[in-house]
């Protein structure tokens, strides 16, 4: 966080005046003296007061962009995946413990299975539930720990009519409920096991490590995951107005963050579901979105907003300026809201309208501690939805949530645009992106971007970039000499499309 009384931007924005509005095209930062280079910077920040982030990104809550894969891929990345309201809560929550129990520290409600169940039992269970895992700690009627289940009882099982305890195994080396996760790495190296029950002093199970987990959570690969205390992946959830229930489930199953997603979040019903929510879940982070004015920066603030987020209508699937007339270009709107927030001290994320690694740095450089990114990760492997053939490239679905698609079929959507099912008037389009591989390549170059864009404005980390950033206004000359000029391109390059 800053001390937000005087900053090198300021002058400009105030030039500017409150009654023009700039967008990424428009402007550009301004370079400055460097110490640092662009892959020592520290890219750690706040999507919100208690959630922080290894890279500024996370990806949007939209049905073609943010489900568990890409959650899993995000926080792996560093950042974060907010899982879309296009769900029934229990499938959103069901989402949400996909990314949790995908990389385990501790488990602390392992499921188990009884030692008179059969083989059978537990396949079916699995398959049921989708658990992706096969180990299982055996308990008794006492729940008193008495054996494990692994994937090598289950391959080498002929007979599923038989009883787990005819083939779990026994003679198990156990430790108590406090054990870190370095002790436990420690002792399962130590001791060659692959699974480390934890027992309370009555031998009932409270916790359960498994090797693969814990290996890559102590070891080097694993630091830059975005992980909980307790070495879980960070995600979060959108939830709509009043969704308490949505949110208790969504909690069950230990969301990180949730934030309460609309177009348009200066409205008593979001203001009423923010106070609510933090009157009953004191130590849930919510943050809220989307505005584009200070003042209803400030109301949010006021209500308890741990996070808020900008952007009304900059996204590349919206529609919502045009239909509406509304709207606020997206850099004036990031530095008029981050600049109320800062007294405040709650993180800003600018949503949407990014087309190219370069407004990364800008969004920040303009006083948002992180982005939200929709278009330039749809397409990714890790989105839901099938890759298309067609005219001989290939490509993924994206829409916008307040498309008539997403509307017509889903009432989260409604509730987003507060709009009816008998009157659909969307705010977005559908339409296809180009297939763009991994997410961990698209990442790459957009990380490669942000780091570049901070060398030269001479930042060392994000709160620098929000301090330092300053800004030179493009005329048209301008812009057009800052894309390829007079070269009829013959490469692709992997972060440039015209
Ligand atoms: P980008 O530009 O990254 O924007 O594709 C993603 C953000 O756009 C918002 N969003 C919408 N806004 N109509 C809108 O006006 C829509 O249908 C729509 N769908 C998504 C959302 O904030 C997202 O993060």
């Amino acid at each position: 966080m800053i001390n937000r009384s005087s900053l090198p931007k300021d002058a400009f924005f105030e030039h500017i005046g409150r009654e023009t509005a700039l967008t990424f095209d428009d402007v550009r930062l301004r370079t400055g003296y460097a110490e640092v280079m662009p892959e020592n910077v520290d890219l750690a920040t706040l999507f919100s007061r208690n959630t922080p982030l290894k890279i500024p990104i996370v990806s949007a809550a939209m049905d073609t962009v943010t489900e568990h894969k890409m959650a899993i891929a995000m926080a792996k990345a560093g950042g974060l995946g907010v899982i879309h309201r296009n769900l029934s809560p229990e499938d959103q929550a069901k989402e949400v413990a996909r990314v949790k129990f995908h990389l385990h520290g501790m488990i602390r409600e392992p499921i188990c299975a009884h030692e008179t169940n059969t083989i059978q039992t537990i396949l079916d269970l699995r398959r049921e539930k989708g658990y992706s895992f096969h180990t299982f700690p055996v308990v008794n009627t006492e729940g008193t720990l008495v054996g494990v289940i692994s994937e090598n009882d289950f391959d080498f099982c002929t007979e599923p009519s038989r009883l787990v305890n005819e083939i779990m195994s026994t003679g198990l080396v156990t430790s108590h409920p406090e054990t870190t996760v370095q002790e436990a790495y420690a002792r399962m190296i130590r001791e060659k096991k692959k699974v480390l029950p934890l027992v309370d002093a009555q031998g009932h199970l409270t916790g359960l490590y498994i090797f693969s987990d814990v290996r890559r959570i102590v070891t080097e690969s694993n630091s830059g995951y975005n992980v909980d205390n307790n070495g879980q992946l960070r995600v979060g959830a959108a939830i709509g107005v009043a969704d308490y229930d949505r949110v208790e489930k969504l909690l069950a199953k230990k969301v990180d963050v949730v934030v309460i997603d609309t177009a348009h979040a200066d409205t008593k019903p979001v203001i009423d579901t923010l106070i609510q929510l933090k009157r009953s879940f004191p130590s849930l982070d919510v943050v809220v979105g989307n505005i584009s004015e200070e003042e209803s920066a400030r109301r949010l603030l006021d209500a308890g907003a741990d996070g808020i987020k900008v952007g009304q209508g900059p996204g590349s699937i919206c529609t919502t300026r045009i239909v509406a007339g509304i709207g606020t270009p997206q850099v004036s709107a990031v530095y008029w809201c981050a600049k109320v927030a800062d007294e405040y001290q709650v993180p800003v994320c600018a949503d949407g309208g990014l087309k190219h690694s370069g407004d990364i740095p800008i969004a920040i450089g303009a006083g948002a501690h992180s982005v939200m990114i929709g278009s330039l990760l749809a397409g990714t492997d890790e989105t839901p939805g099938e890759v298309i053939y067609l005219e001989g490239t290939q490509w993924k679905g994206y829409r916008g949530m307040g498309s008539l698609g997403a509307m017509q079929e889903h009432a989260g959507s409604r509730d987003r645009y507060r709009t009816g099912k008998s009157l659909l008037v969307p705010e977005g389009v559908e339409g296809l992106t180009l297939y763009k591989g991994s997410l961990e390549k698209a990442i790459t170059m957009h990380v490669g971007g942000l780091r570049k864009g901070m060398g030269y404005v001479g930042a060392a980390n994000i709160g620098e970039l929000r301090a330092k950033g300053d800004f030179i206004r493009l005329t048209d000359a301008g812009k057009q000499e800052s894309h390829p000029h007079d070269i009829r391109i013959t490469k692709d390059a992997p972060n440039y499309q015209q």
